[in-house]
């Protein structure tokens, strides 16, 4: 469908995500877009700009979600709980706003005659590979409470379809990074750490290969979604046909800022923190890889992913070099 003339409304929107989708929705002439998020994590500043309605609410608050969808054409959702370790020392928060906050916004949705819903899943959702690179048949067995709550959703979704006859559209992404990611996984760790003169901390051998896909191409994902109807009622991989291992990452960073340090091997036990990086901890049941197979939305949508990781993560370290205090106030430390 179309998104001139239309009002979206995006949970999460201040986001990492969710604030570069609303950039793109205003250059595609979106009627109104509103911005609906509690600002754990997410910034004002991100999407206080002409043509966005902000609106603080959380998808726990049924009744305001839904006096706030009125009118609404599309929504794109969002607002999740993402920590993978707060999932697995708080499983009930984790599953109450990823499964309960997404049926919220599914009944909300229903109740005001939305058009279109495009859901953030996770490739999360698999768990550890058993082919690679993996398509959207691969089995789903997730690993943290995280990936389940994140399939819950999806299942959800896809039962509004069925049910209710909700359009929805269901993005697995990679790992997205670019200008806003958030300060906690490892390409912003390194990023940190090398910014500040210090050795980016590997562990294990280096070798797990991980999905990176660039935000500009999640957004256009995300339009590609919206636009076609074609996506109805399906789940697609969003990824960004590459995979770099955890030490080609550690390169990357380090060629980029500094090719003077050179990074150092740590091998702690999941669960327990870096010798090196006390205030780092290893998660349990890590993926050995990760690498999804986008040909799905390729040949369906014409997704084609078009950020060199080289390119992107460029980028990412000019925003980070001006923006460091997010990193440094943001709750994720
Ligand atoms: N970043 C990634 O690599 C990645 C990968 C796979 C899936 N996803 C999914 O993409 C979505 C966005 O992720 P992101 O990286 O932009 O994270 P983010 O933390 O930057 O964005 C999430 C937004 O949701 C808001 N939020 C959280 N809980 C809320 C609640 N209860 N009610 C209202 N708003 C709430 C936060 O304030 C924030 O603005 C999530 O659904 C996530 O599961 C992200």
């Amino acid at each position: 469908m179309e998104i001139e003339g239309n009002i979206i409304l995006i949970t999460g929107g201040a986001g990492f995500i969710g604030s570069h989708i609303v950039d793109r929705l205003i250059e595609e002439n979106a009627k109104k877009v509103i911005v609906y998020d509690n600002f754990s994590t997410g910034k004002k500043e991100y999407v206080a700009k002409d043509g966005v309605d902000i609106i603080e609410g959380d998808i726990l608050d049924y009744k305001k979600l839904e006096k706030t969808m009125k009118n609404v054409d599309i929504v794109s959702h969002h607002a999740a709980e993402l920590e993978v370790f707060t999932g697995i020392d708080n499983s009930i928060h984790d599953l109450r706003t990823n499964i309960e906050g997404t049926l919220n916004v599914l009944n909300a949705a229903i109740k005001n005659k939305v058009k279109k819903l495009i859901y953030a899943s996770s490739g999360g959702v698999y768990g550890q590979a058993n082919y690679l690179p993996e398509d959207e048949n691969h089995p789903l067995m997730p690993h943290w409470p995280y990936g389940v709550s994140k399939l819950s959703g999806e299942k959800y979704c896809l039962q509004y379809y069925l049910l209710h006859g909700l359009p929805t559209v269901s993005l697995r992404y990679g790992i997205v990074y670019g200008p806003r990611e958030w300060y906690g996984r490892v390409l912003t760790l390194f990023i940190k750490r090398v910014l500040e003169g210090n050795a980016p901390i590997i562990f294990g051998d280096g070798n797990q290969r991980r999905d990176y896909v660039y935000i500009d191409d999640v957004v256009e994902g995300n339009i590609l979604s919206i636009k076609n109807e074609k996506a109805e009622g399906k789940v697609f991989n969003l990824g960004g046909n590459n995979s770099y291992s955890v030490k080609q990452v550690a390169d990357i960073v380090i060629e980029l800022i500094n090719p003077d340090i050179k990074p150092i091997y740590d091998d702690p036990i999941p669960g327990e923190s870096s010798k090196f990086q006390p205030n780092r901890k290893r998660l349990p049941g890590e993926l050995k890889d990760f690498i999804l197979d986008s040909s799905f939305m390729r040949n369906l949508l014409n997704y084609i992913p078009k950020t060199d990781f080289k390119f992107g993560v460029g980028k990412e370290i000019e925003w980070v070099k001006r923006n460091l205090d997010i990193w440094n106030t943001l709750p994720r430390v």
